[in-house]
C-alpha cells in the first residue's frame, strides 16, 4: 500500500469565487531541477487527450515537458511506462468514457506495478471525481489540475521516485506562466492560447470552475508566438479561448480582441482563425477586422445553445434569440461566403415543447454549415444541477434526433455551394487507404478529399470539389 501524502485537493467553493486582482505573468518561472532532467531517458510515455482544443494545446505542453525530462513519446499504453489521460468534465458521457479508461488500465498496472497512471485535466479539478477517483481507482498514482502542468516535473518525480500517491490540484488560477515547452501535435496548423479561464458563468457549464477566471496573455508574448510558428513554416493559426471575444478585459484593453486579431493579421500569416466566439461579447470592431484582412478565414464558431428567450435567460447566456441573429446577419454581411458552425443543447431543465421548437426556427434561420449537439448534462456545482426537470430522457432523445436531422440537412445544403467551384485548400496529409488522395481544410473550413500526384502537407493548393457530401467535399487538384 502506498503512504497517501502529497495532497492538494480540489474546492469546488474555491473555484467558484472570482477576485479582482489581475494574475502576474511569469517569463522565467519554468524551470526542470537538474536531478529530474534526464529523468525520463529509456523510457516511454503515452499521452491520451479528451475534450476540447484547451485540452490539445494543454497536452503538448505536457507532452513538451516530458520530452524535456528524456521520456519518449509512443503509440501504445501497453509500451509505455508512464500513462497520463488530459481529461474532459464537460459532459456525463465524456466523464464515463475516461472512467472506463482508467478501470480498463487496472491489469497494466497489476502485470507492471512499476506503471505510473496519471490523470490531468478539467475531471481532476472537480471535488467528487478526484474523491471517486482515490476511493475506486487505487492504480491512479497522479492527479494533476489544469493549473498544475508546470509542476509535473516535481509531481512525476514523487509518484515514481518516493512511491507515493500524489493529488495537486489547485482550485484558484495562480499566474500565467509564459515560455513553457510544447511539443506540437500538427506541422503546419498551430493552436496558440491568447486567454485562460471564463467568468461567463453559464449556468449549466462546469468550466468556469475547471479553468478558472479569465486571464489574457500579453499582446506581446502572443505576437511573438506566432512570429516563431511562421518561422517554423507554419501556415495556420487558431486563437484560442473559452470566449476569444473578451481578449484583454482584465487587462483593461479597450476592444481588445479587435486589437490582437488585427495585429496577428499583419504578421502575414496564411491563415489565422479563432475559436469560441461568445456572442455577448461580439463587438462591431471585431466585426470589422474579420472582414477587412483576407488571411481571417470566414469561417466562425458562433454557440447559440437555444432559440428561446425563456431558455437562455436561464442559462445566463445574456442574449436574446433576436440579438443573435442580428449579430449572425452583421457577420454574414461583413465576412462575404463566410460558414458559421455552433453549439446547441436539447433538454435543457423544463425546456417546453414550444422552447424546443425555437431552436429548430433558430437552425432555420440560420443554416449552420454544421452544428455541435448535445443533450444537456446535469453538472454537480453548477445552478443548473440544482434545477427541477420535467422532460423525460426519451423527449430528449427525440428532439435530439430530429434536431440533427435538420442540422444534416442544411449541413449538406451548405455544402453544395462548392459544388464544381475552386477552392483553396492546406493540405494536411495522405489518406491511409489511398496515397494519391490527400485531405485538407478550405478556408470555410470545409473537410476536402482530393486527388493529386504533386503535393505535400503544408502546401495551399488549388482544387475543384466533383462531388459534395453532407460533411466534406472530394475534388480534384488543379496545377497552376
Ligand atoms: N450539458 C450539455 N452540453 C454542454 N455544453 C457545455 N456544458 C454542457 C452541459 N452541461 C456544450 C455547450 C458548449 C459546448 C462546448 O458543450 O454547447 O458550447
Ligand atoms: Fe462554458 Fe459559457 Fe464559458 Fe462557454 S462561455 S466555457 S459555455 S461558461
Amino acid at each position: 500500500m502506498k503512504k497517501e501524502m502529497n495532497f492538494n485537493l480540489p474546492s469546488i467553493n474555491e473555484a467558484r469565487r472570482r477576485t479582482k486582482n489581475s494574475p502576474k505573468i511569469e517569463h522565467q518561472l519554468f524551470d526542470i531541477p537538474v536531478q529530474l532532467r534526464n529523468m525520463g531517458t529509456g523510457r516511454l510515455y503515452y499521452l491520451r487527450t479528451y475534450g476540447c482544443q484547451a485540452n490539445q494545446r494543454d497536452s503538448e505542453t505536457i507532452a513538451g515537458i516530458l520530452e524535456l525530462m528524456g521520456y519518449k513519446a509512443c503509440d501504445s499504453e501497453e509500451e509505455a511506462d508512464v500513462i497520463l489521460l488530459n481529461t474532459c468534465a464537460i459532459r456525463k458521457n465524456a466523464e464515463d468514457k475516461v472512467l472506463g479508461e482508467i478501470g480498463n488500465l487496472k491489469k497494466l498496472k497489476r502485470r507492471n506495478p512499476d506503471l505510473i497512471i496519471g490523470v490531468g485535466g478539467c475531471m481532476a479539478q472537480e471535488e467528487a471525481i478526484v474523491k471517486e477517483l482515490l476511493c475506486k481507482y487505487p492504480q491512479v498514482d497522479l492527479i494533476f489540475g489544469t493549473h498544475n502542468i508546470a509542476n509535473l516535473p516535481r509531481l512525476l518525480a514523487n509518484a515514481v521516485f518516493a512511491k507515493e500517491k500524489t493529488v495537486e490540484v489547485f482550485s484558484k488560477e495562480g499566474e500565467i506562466i509564459e515560455d513553457l515547452p510544447s511539443s506540437r501535435f500538427q506541422q503546419h496548423k498551430a493552436w496558440v492560447n491568447i486567454m485562460y479561464g471564463c467568468d461567463k458563468f453559464c449556468s449549466y457549464c462546469i468550466v468556469p470552475y475547471t479553468r478558472g477566471k479569465e486571464r489574457s496573455r500579453l499582446i506581446e508574448d502572443i505576437l511573438k508566438e506566432v512570429d516563431e510558428l511562421i518561422k517554423g513554416g507554419y501556415k495556420e493559426v487558431c486563437l484560442l479561448g473559452q470566449n476569444v471575444n473578451a481578449y484583454g478585459k482584465d487587462l483593461g484593453m479597450e476592444a481588445g480582441f479587435a486589437t490582437l486579431l488585427e495585429a496577428v493579421a499583419k504578421t502575414g500569416i496564411a491563415r489565422i482563425r479563432f475559436m469560441t466566439s461568445h456572442p455577448w461579447n461580439f463587438d462591431d470592431n471585431t466585426v470589422a477586422i474579420c472582414g477587412k484582412y483576407a488571411n481571417i478565414m470566414p469561417y466562425i464558431h458562433l454557440p447559440l445553445q437555444s432559440g428561446n428567450d425563456e431558455i437562455l435567460r436561464k442559462m445566463n447566456r445574456r442574449y436574446t434569440a433576436s440579438e443573435y441573429r442580428t449579430l449572425f446577419d452583421k457577420l454574414k454581411k461583413a465576412i462575404p461566403g463566410c460558414s458559421f458552425t455552433t453549439d446547441i443543447i436539447v433538454g435543457f431543465p423544463n425546456e417546453s415543447d414550444e422552447a424546443f421548437e425555437d431552436t429548430l426556427a433558430m437552425v432555420d434561420y440560420c443554416q449552420f454549415d454544421n452544428a455541435f449537439t448535445f443533450i444537456f448534462s446535469p453538472r454537480i456545482g453548477t445552478p443548473a444541477y440544482n434545477m427541477t426537470d420535467s422532460i423525460d430522457a426519451k423527449t430528449k432523445e427525440e428532439r435530439l434526433a430530429r434536431l440533427n436531422k435538420k442540422v444534416a440537412y442544411y449541413a449538406n445544403q451548405a455544402n453544395q455551394r462548392f459544388l464544381d467551384q475552386v477552392v483553396e485548400v492546406l493540405v494536411d496529409g495522405y489518406s491511409k487507404k489511398n496515397e494519391n488522395v490527400f485531405s485538407g481544410y478550405t478556408k470555410e473550413n470545409k473537410l476536402v478529399n482530393f486527388q493529386s500526384e504533386n503535393v505535400k502537407p503544408g502546401d495551399i493548393v488549388k482544387v475543384k470539389i466533383t462531388a459534395v457530401k453532407s460533411f466534406s467535399l472530394d475534388g480534384k487538384m488543379i496545377e497552376e
